[in-house]
């Protein structure tokens, strides 16, 4: 094994039911400052932001809300963001929801302490600005699947060229992490099934990734274990606690793994659906992820079997490559037993479409961290298999 390394491990993590009444004793530690909550509109309003109200009151801290935070936060809203910071001047900042808000908060804590404009910081740009400094957060999510609240990376939606990209420094871990699963109850059916592929695709790409640590892939396997048990009844009775509680430390493990581990093509490709047909991001996930794995079969077959024994396929007896098509299968039961599509239905995919995604997804950050390299005529062929 080659020498390899990882700095990357969330600082302090309040994992449960009823976790969330421990905000008052987490914050207290900045008591007499100011804080900024950082959410969307619609969490904005929950029972779940009133509590963090309330918490950030009885711990001697004055709470200022910005709550204009879009799905797959684009550059513009996280300079807004950034903007509020520095009008509030906070000692802490608290993210609330699902990834969107925490990567928003993530983003706009890079510009307020490092300056610049957000793409600065792209993790492609071969001359990116440095992250010094940061200050401290509290992640506190409503979805599991993100991994957000655990991991050191933020995704922006550039609005200019219409791609996302990630940024990541081990100065955007947050301080506490807030993980109660009660937060994640009035997630529905789908939404629970879309944040849920996000968190398989997140551990099964970290598994196999080209930069495994191994202490990332046991974690990795762990979670496959968790979310191929959990999500189809999280999905089927959304209060089902135990479900819930089991698919948040699933997101949890997939989180802390991909730190570790990167991801890969399945997000790469995935990143550029969601910028071009607005696809929800573990929706996307959720649709290429089969066919990446079938491509990732044929240079990384004993990697995937990996993945069909944490998801309890039969193997014994079996060779690489058998073994590899059951985990595949077993992922494609899974996914289909929550209903994720295996095509992306009423949208038509156009030859200069396709050339923009199959470059895009060339671009991403995540596209040479696969296991085995794509050609740009194996990914239009991938993308041609789901659209
Ligand atoms: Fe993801």
């Amino acid at each position: 094994m080659p020498v390899s390394s990882t700095n990357i491990w969330p600082r302090r993590v309040v994992f449960g039911a009823g976790a969330l009444d421990n905000l008052a004793k987490e914050l207290g530690r900045w008591a007499g400052g100011n804080a900024l909550l950082i959410t969307d509109q619609r969490m904005a309003a929950s029972d779940g932001a009133a509590r963090v109200k309330a918490a950030a009151k009885e711990a001697g801290l004055t709470l200022h809300v910005f709550d204009q935070v879009e799905e797959n936060p684009s550059d513009k809203t996280v300079h807004l963001a950034a903007e509020a910071i520095l009008d509030t001047g906070p000692a802490v900042l608290v993210g609330l929801g699902g990834g969107s808000p925490l990567d928003c908060a993530k983003a706009a804590n890079i510009i307020v302490c490092n300056g610049g404009r957000i793409q600065d910081y792209d993790l492609t740009n071969p001359s990116k600005a440095k992250i010094g400094k940061a200050l401290p957060w509290v992640s506190i999510p409503t979805t599991a699947g993100t991994g957000s609240e655990v991991c050191p990376v933020t995704v922006v939606t550039d609005s200019r060229r219409h791609v996302k990209f990630s940024i990541s420094s081990p100065r955007l871990i947050a301080e506490v992490c807030i993980a109660d699963p009660d937060l994640t109850v009035t997630m529905p059916p789908d939404l629970t099934a879309w944040t849920g592929a996000d968190a398989l695709t997140h551990a099964v790409e970290a598994y196999y990734s080209r930069v495994a640590f191994p202490v990332g892939s046991a974690l990795a396997l762990e979670s496959i274990r968790l979310i191929g048990k959990y999500l189809p009844m999280a999905v089927r009775n959304g209060t089902d606690m135990e479900a819930r509680e089991q698919m948040l430390m699933g997101s949890l493990l997939a989180g802390i793994a991909f730190a570790q581990n990167a991801l890969g093509l399945a997000h790469a490709m995935a990143h550029q659906l969601t910028s071009e047909f607005g696809l929800q991001h573990g929706l996307a996930n959720g649709i290429v992820l089969p066919l990446v794995m079938e491509f990732n079969a044929r240079g990384a077959p004993q990697k995937l079997a990996a993945v069909a024994q944490a998801l309890g396929a039969p193997t014994s007896g079996l060779g690489d490559a058998e073994v590899a098509n059951k985990g595949i299968e077993a992922v494609q039961a899974l996914l289909a037993s929550i209903g994720i599509p295996s095509r992306i239905e009423g949208v038509t995919l156009t030859e200069s479409v396709k050339e923009r995604l199959v470059a895009q997804a060339m671009g991403d950050t995540l596209f040479g961290l696969n296991p085995v390299k794509a050609t740009a005529s194996e990914i239009s062929e991938l993308y041609n298999r789901v659209i």
